[in-house]
């Protein structure tokens, strides 16, 4: 099997604070991220998620264990750039990370930082606004689009790094539905057509059933790893961390406590409907 992009092993972090050293907020995290894959990651408020992402391309490093991007442990200040070239981060707020007053010179910016020569910087912005299908809006103002558009050219100026993986912390908590599935496609397609793996922390249950593979954080461990459709059927283990599970096996699982033959494992709402119509024309026959 090829190495993983990124190697998280028994990870342990606290935060230095005023007071001194606060709790533990990772304790004892291992994770491997295979190249190309779509990882999700839920888990309640201040299981340890943002900061395991930081984990991710060296703006935090382990108390204890080792993170490695593309076999190069993050602790090697040398290959800081290295890291940072391989593994882009995009956070919740579009706002904070707009920098220039025309999306083409926003989404030019990392790329110039990282010396890349003036004519790839072109063609590089040029391919990035399309990626994120926000190429016929490269000369307008940031600050004027909606969230959603400010957030794919937040991803674009990631994008033209030419980074082979991307973190996205919540990145469409901020934004209404339709921007939300907006930037959720266009995250869907850096994966599945350009190979770009991409790990995405989400509170929403449907974004996450999307994902290749899902995993659930809690007080700092990861505590459930697996297809979306397997980890979802763990739906008592999942209350249990104060997660909710997406409505089809919300149903679906209510139908089973009270008795109903239905599989839980019907996570679309087309799989979901099926289920139902199954039950109701054997209740009929
Ligand atoms: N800079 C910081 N200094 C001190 N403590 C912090 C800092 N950032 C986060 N924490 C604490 O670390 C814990 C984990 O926070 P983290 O942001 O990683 O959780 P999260 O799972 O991303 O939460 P959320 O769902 O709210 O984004 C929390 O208890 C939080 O208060
Ligand atoms: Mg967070």
């Amino acid at each position: 099997m090829a190495k993983p992009i990124i190697e998280i092993k028994d990870v342990h972090f606290s935060y230095t604070t005023a007071e001194g050293v606060a709790p533990v907020v990772l304790d004892g995290v291992t994770l491997d991220i295979a190249e190309g894959s779509f990882v999700a990651v839920l888990g309640h408020n201040g299981s340890g998620k943002s900061t395991l992402a930081k984990h991710m391309n060296a703006i935090l490093l382990p108390s204890g264990g080792a993170v490695y991007v593309d076999g190069i442990g993050t602790t090697d200040e040398e290959r800081l750039l290295d890291i940072r070239r391989t593994v882009g981060m995009v956070f919740q707020n579009p706002d904070n990370q707009i920098v220039a007053n025309v999306v083409e010179e926003d989404v030019a910016f990392a790329p110039e930082n990282l010396g890349v020569p003036p004519e790839e910087i072109r063609q590089r912005v040029d391919d990035a606004l399309k990626a994120v299908g926000m190429y016929e809006f490269r000369e307008h103002a940031p600050h004027l689009l909606s969230g959603g558009q400010k957030q794919r050219i937040a991803i674009a100026g990631v994008i033209a790094m030419q980074p082979r993986c991307i973190v996205l912390d919540e990145p469409t908590a901020m934004l209404d539905p339709i921007g939300r599935a907006d930037v959720l496609r266009t995250i869907k397609t850096l994966n599945r057509e350009r190979g770009v793996t991409v790990v995405l922390i989400t509170h929403h249950m449907d974004e996450a059933a999307q994902a290749d593979r899902l995993v659930v954080m809690a007080k700092g461990k990861v505590v459930a790893d697996g297809a979306p459709k397997e980890v979802f059927q763990q739906v008592e283990h999942l209350k249990a961390v104060g997660l909710t599970v997406p409505h089809t096996t919300e149903l679906l699982w209510q139908l089973r406590q009270e008795g109903f033959d239905v599989p839980l494992d019907a996570l679309s709402d087309e799989e979901c409907a099926l289920a139902l119509k199954t039950l109701l024309d054997s209740r009929t026959k």
